[in-house]
């Protein structure tokens, strides 16, 4: 388990699945991460999505909970790693009742914590929508730049939207850590 202030990271539970299958079906957290078709998810999908996590694979996906009462508030991980290059791209989700409360920086700032301290990863990459501001603001919190804006990259409700490219590099973090 990592800890942060707020939050702390740890594996999925079966239990949890029930959970993460409602969370990510909300329409405004769905619009925010999927690049496809935000077409809802069967739970037998999600329960797949569990088994076939394997330990020693390239994803790392952490259920994210809340320090003080161990209530289980989203996910976060790795869904790329580039061994050679020393880079990941991660991700990170809250249900809507848990958001504007500080848990999303603080569960990214201990991720990241994880990645450089353990991983030895040189860059964390992500990608975010121009209608996310939150996001954007969060990740700019933990020492994310934005690096690129790739022009309407993204159809949703109607219409192309700009989708941005944020990173950290390790010495930027160990900066904002001393
Ligand atoms: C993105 C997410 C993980 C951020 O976590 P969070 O706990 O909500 O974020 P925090 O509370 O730590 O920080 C949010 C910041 O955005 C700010 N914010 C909120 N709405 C905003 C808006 N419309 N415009 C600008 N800033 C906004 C908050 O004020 C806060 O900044 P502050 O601390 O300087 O006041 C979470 O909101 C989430 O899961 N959203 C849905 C899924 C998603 O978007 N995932 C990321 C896909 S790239």
């Amino acid at each position: 388990m990592f800890e942060g202030k707020l939050t702390r990271l740890r594996e999925y539970h079966k239990e949890d699945v029930p959970l993460a299958w409602k969370y990510v079906n909300d329409p405004e957290v769905k619009r925010n991460l999927t690049p496809g078709v935000p077409f809802p998810i069967r739970l037998e999908d999600e329960e797949k999505w569990y088994d076939q996590q394997e330990a020693g694979k390239d994803t790392f996906n952490f259920a994210i909970e809340r320090r003080e009462d161990s209530t289980y508030l989203g996910g976060c991980g790795i869904n790329e790693v580039d061994w050679k290059n020393r880079c990941v791209v991660v991700g990170i989700f809250l249900a809507r009742e848990f958001w504007d409360k500080g848990y999303g920086t603080d569960a990214m700032k201990t991720l990241l914590r994880f990645i450089f301290e353990q991983m030895n990863i040189h860059r964390v990459e992500l990608r975010t929508y121009s209608f996310n501001p939150r996001a954007q603001r969060s990740y700019e919190k933990c020492g994310f730049k934005k690096e690129a804006t790739l022009r309407q990259r993204v159809f949703r409700d109607g219409q192309y939207h700009d989708e941005i490219v944020m990173a950290i590099l390790h010495n930027e973090w160990i900066a904002l850590n001393d």
